[in-house]
């Protein structure tokens, strides 16, 4: 994040749950940028409310108690967006029957991709062991892969001798014009 993320830019907290990720990239835009910040859950907001205001970022941040479904309408139309972060899955310490799921994660990184500055990145954590996370997992994988690589270059982070189910980093960045496919 921190090399996608530069002083002035407009990002995206996704899932705020405690509000570590949201505090990161408040630091990382500054009192020129802004994170818009989302949540189903009012304690989650409440938490990374409080996390935000204990270090002074309140005043960069847009907090919203909805799910990323509603990028859409709640970002300005003219706000483009350099970098957004989907942590999936629920709430550790939470309720876990709270989860993302597939049809709003993909309505949100849609609405995501189509506000996405050159070079601008979603970056989104897969958790697939809990019930739903597979299915979210597959339908992400179906998207990504359909992405015109002319506009878009997907890459996937992953453990590779860890044992169980472990979450893996999509990566997906806009291009920028002069770039073009290695292949
Ligand atoms: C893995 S946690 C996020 C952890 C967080 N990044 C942190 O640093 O603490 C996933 C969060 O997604 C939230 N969530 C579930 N469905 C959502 C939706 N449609 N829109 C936004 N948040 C959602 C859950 O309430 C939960 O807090």
């Amino acid at each position: 994040m921190n090399q996608a993320v530069d002083p002035g830019d407009t990002v995206i907290d996704a899932t705020v749950g405690n509000g570590h990720d949201t505090v990161y990239l408040a630091k990382l835009v500054g009192p020129s940028g802004h994170v818009y910040g989302f949540d189903i859950q009012a304690t989650a907001i409440e938490n990374t409310r409080q996390a935000l205001a204990a270090e002074q970022l309140s005043q960069q941040t847009t907090l919203t108690q909805a799910g990323h479904e509603t990028i859409a309408q709640v970002l300005p139309a003219e706000a483009a967006v350099k970098c957004a972060v989907f942590n999936l899955g629920y709430l550790p310490g939470g309720d876990k029957t709270v989860v993302t799921t597939a049809p709003t994660t993909l309505t949100a990184v849609e609405a995501v991709e189509q506000r996405l500055t050159p070079n601008g990145l979603v970056l989104l954590m897969v958790y697939t062991g809990h019930p739903g996370g597979q299915d979210e997992a597959d339908a992400l994988w179906e998207h990504v892969q359909q992405l015109n690589q002319h506009e878009f270059q997907v890459l996937q982070y992953s453990f590779v001798n860890q044992i169980h189910q472990p979450p893996y980093l999509l990566a997906i960045q806009k291009r920028a014009r002069h770039q073009q496919p290695t292949n």
